[in-house]
């Protein structure tokens, strides 16, 4: 059976599918070429990460498709219950990057409170001749311990973001509609263990209490932060959004850092990828990746094994 890993898939997936008979193909195979290229080779299962779409129209034309895997979580890309409706598998590996992002949210932070976002902007440019001038503005940074994070959607990857929070003696809200309270595991290198429970409070109460927010939410139609939600967070709130473009309206956001409501934002995923708007690559108090929140190693084999082991169930 033939596998097409469109969008890249670690070596560990590929020796895993192979050490079950699968062949594995990683051409990167244009959108426009895919149709040909799957009937073609007569590919059984197609995966692909963000990128490459997998609409109504491919899936009609593909007879030979059995499988879709997406490495990752979102599946936007995808017309999962289409696929599913013609009898293919539709296959995801929402856990498998969880920690990877909440590590993320955390470079975004501690960057944020120690400038560092605009410090490396500036070093290059002026480290050499206003070295003391920088030194001086750079000077009002604060620690993450002891302040209050509010997390907004406490499922997979809001819950490790809130084990490293608790982990470094930071205050835990959170808001999450379908959630009341949960039991989070804090699991330590020689295999000592805390539980630790959390109960859910209004969205209203997290953007008041919170001295950081970050979203963990899944595409929305509306935003979950906007003018209003800004006009209700404590001055001076960092806002760290790796969750999806769209979650946050950054023409507000844009305005709150501009008022200095907001002091500064870590922005990992935008509303117009892959041409996020200038606007925000241009802010001096943004704190930018390019959506890399699943993009280590770690995740990376966790997915392709992951991936592996699935279609080596439904594929045998
Ligand atoms: N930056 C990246 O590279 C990257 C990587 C992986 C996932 N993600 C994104 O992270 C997000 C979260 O992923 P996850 O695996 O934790 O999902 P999940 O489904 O485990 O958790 C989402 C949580 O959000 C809650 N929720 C839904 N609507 C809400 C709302 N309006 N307000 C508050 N809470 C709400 C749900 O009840 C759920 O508990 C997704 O959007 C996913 O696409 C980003």
């Amino acid at each position: 059976m033939k596998v097409l890993a469109n969008d890249g898939i670690s070596q560990s997936g590929v020796d895993a599918l192979k050490s079950k008979g699968f062949e594995v193909i990683t051409t990167k195979v244009a959108q426009e070429q895919l149709e040909n290229y799957i009937n073609e080779n007569k590919v059984d299962a197609l995966l692909v990460r963000s990128a490459t779409k997998v609409r109504k129209e491919l899936i009609d034309a593909c007879p030979s498709l059995k499988l879709i895997g997406r490495g990752g979580v979102g599946m936007d890309n995808i017309d999962v219950a289409y696929a599913k409706e013609k009898g293919l598998h539709v296959i995801n590996t929402p856990a498998a990057s969880s920690a990877s992002v909440a590590e993320l949210v955390f470079a975004h932070l501690y960057g944020g409170v120690r400038f560092l976002y605009d410090a490396n902007r500036n070093m290059p440019l002026e480290g050499e001749s206003k070295f003391g001038q920088l030194k001086k503005a750079y000077a009002g940074g604060i620690e993450l311990r002891g302040k209050t994070l509010g997390i907004i959607g406490i499922g997979r990857i809001g819950q490790e973001t809130a084990k490293i929070a608790l982990g470094v003696g930071m205050k835990v809200v959170v808001f999450d509609p379908f959630i009341d309270d949960v039991t989070i595991p804090l699991e330590f290198f020689d295999g000592q263990k805390v539980e630790f429970s959390i109960k859910t409070i209004s969205k209203e109460e997290v953007l008041k209490q919170a001295d950081f927010l970050t979203l963990h939410v899944p595409a929305q139609k509306e935003y979950v932060l906007g003018k209003k939600e800004f006009e209700i967070m404590k001055d001076g709130v960092g806002v760290v959004n790796a969750a999806r473009g769209g979650v946050i309206d950054e023409v507000a956001l844009i305005e709150a850092l501009d008022s200095k409501k907001v002091s500064f934002a870590g922005i990992d995923v935008f509303e117009n990828e892959p041409t996020p708007a200038i606007k925000v690559l241009m802010h001096p108090k943004i704190s930018l990746t390019p959506h890399i929140g699943a993009a280590t190693g770690e995740a990376q084999d966790r997915i392709g094994v992951e991936l592996a082991d699935q279609i080596g169930e439904l594929l045998k």
